[in-house]
């Protein structure tokens, strides 16, 4: 358990992180109903009053609750905790086992009919699941695909990546450095992301982001709460690109494998 006091600073820390991000020229802020269950929302309510148009601003319906009246009630939550009239993006979190996925794309079009909703997607779809998607909204597209995504796994690349880029379909990749376990620079394939690092004047983590960022429609969410975290990550993209050796040594360090 967190002590009030040491809540508040935590609180305070994740506020000016974000709006650290913000400034530094990041817009996608990620969240879901489920996180906090709702109080990550609640936090970046405080963090978007004020530049909300600046923000591309994303949450997620979970899959328990994603019937059509569900949805629509989960979106209009989200929007009261977040302190806005839309959603940039609105994603239903997993595949849902409980509701078929024609009703939920029926209430994610509904939302956006409405307006409190500009883009629909998904998170964690394979292709099949992103077909049955497709096939049934009868309005809009599917614009996005959020899926994990990091150096030891890179299995979207096979199928996924293929299908969406063809589709015109985003892939989001989220836990870019494997949920903090990036590879240690003792690592052989640590030595490759240095090596390559110090070349561009870079650093491992920001050649790793460039690296899960090099085809075009794909975009990566790193969390990061304290500040240096931030600014390294800010420093990924922008008027630097990876060689294609680095990318062929990248490949070789961290091999797709299809497990
Ligand atoms: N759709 C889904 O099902 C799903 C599932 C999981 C995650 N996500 C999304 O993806 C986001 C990221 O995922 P994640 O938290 O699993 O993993 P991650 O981004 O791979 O790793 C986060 C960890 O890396 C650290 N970190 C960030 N930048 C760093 C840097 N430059 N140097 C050293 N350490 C750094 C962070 O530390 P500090 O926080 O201390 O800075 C944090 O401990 C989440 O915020 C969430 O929005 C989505």
């Amino acid at each position: 358990m967190i002590e009030g006091g040491r809540r508040d600073t935590i609180r305070q820390e994740i506020i000016e992180s974000l709006d650290l991000g913000l400034d530094l020229g990041m817009t996608h802020i990620d969240t879901a109903e489920m996180y906090g269950n709702g109080r990550a929302e609640e936090l970046v309510a405080e963090v978007v009053a004020g530049r909300r148009e600046e923000v591309f601003l994303v949450s997620k319906v979970w899959p328990s609750n994603a019937s059509y009246e569900g949805t629509i009630s989960a979106c209009e939550r989200s929007l009261a905790r977040l302190k806005t009239d839309w959603l940039d993006l609105y994603l239903l979190h997993w595949p849902s086992d409980q509701y078929p996925i024609k009703e939920t794309m029926r209430a994610m079009e509904k939302l956006v009919s409405e307006g409190m909703v500009n883009f629909i997607g998904v998170s964690n779809f394979d292709v099949k699941g992103l077909k049955l998607v497709e096939h049934s909204l009868t309005n809009e597209r599917l614009a996005c695909n959020q899926v994990q995504y990091h150096l030891e796994d890179r299995r979207l690349e096979q199928d996924l990546l293929p299908y969406c880029a063809n589709r015109k379909i985003a892939i989001v990749g989220y836990s870019p450095f494997g949920h903090g376990g990036f590879p240690s620079p003792r690592s052989s394939g640590g030595t490759v992301l240095a090596e390559i690092a110090k070349r561009h004047e870079r650093t491992p983590r920001q050649v790793a982001l460039n690296f899960l960022t090099r085809h075009s429609g794909v975009f990566t969410i790193p969390k990061a709460a304290r500040a240096e975290h931030i600014r390294e990550n800010s420093g990924a993209d922008g008027g630097w690109k990876l060689t294609e050796e680095d990318i062929a040594a990248i490949d070789r360090a961290f091999p797709l494998r299809s497990d």
